[in-house]
């Protein structure tokens, strides 16, 4: 595996999500959503950089099996009421930009003031929508990583560092 951030990049691209979040909102009260459950290792070190009032949320998603794309399904039970707040949805990825598109748009359905995306990486050339993250951290090359959150089969989040997945990495199949 290649490493293509390691912990302190990583801190340091949290550290800059956190001041520009801060300085957008100020003493404002938000409301964080996650996705899960690529989103828990950036929320657990960015809520801690944030300054304001802040109430934690998260969503469901599901889209990948493998390195294939499947049907989206978003469970939003644990989202908490996001009507007349402030609000931002943070994400581990923004590849096609279909999942966060989603999400999105069924949170807009229940009236938040605002509604803004944080994301720590965007995949360059990936994106299938027109509009983009308001907060990003990185801009990565279109390979499949993996690491601070981001999984393969639900494996590899674990791993402090981000890497990029190789095909000498993946198991070899045999039936
Ligand atoms: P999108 O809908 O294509 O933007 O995909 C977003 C979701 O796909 C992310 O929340 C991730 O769970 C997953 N994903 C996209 N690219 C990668 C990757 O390189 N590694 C691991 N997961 C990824
Ligand atoms: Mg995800």
């Amino acid at each position: 595996m290649k490493i293509l951030l390691n912990e302190k990049q990583l801190n340091e691209g949290v550290e800059r999500l956190a001041k520009e979040i801060n300085e957008t909102y100020g003493d404002k009260p938000l409301t964080i959503v996650g996705v899960l459950t690529g989103s828990v290792i950036l929320m657990a070190d960015l809520i801690r950089k944030l300054e304001m009032p802040l109430r934690v949320g998260v969503v469901q998603t599901s889209s990948y099996q493998g390195t294939d794309r499947g049907a989206l399904t978003i469970n939003a039970e644990m989202m908490l009421d996001i009507a007349g707040r402030d609000v931002i949805l943070i994400d581990d990825i923004f590849d096609t930009g279909n999942t966060l598109e989603e999400v999105a748009q069924l949170m807009k359905d229940l009236g938040p003031t605002s509604l803004k995306s944080a994301v720590l990486l965007l995949k360059t050339g990936r994106q299938q929508v027109t509009w983009r993250p308001e907060f990003v951290a990185f801009d990565i090359p279109d390979e499949f990583v993996v690491g601070y959150g981001l999984d393969f089969n639900d494996e590899y989040r674990n791993l402090p560092y981000l890497a990029c997945l190789e095909p000498s990495d993946l198991p070899s199949i045999s039936n």
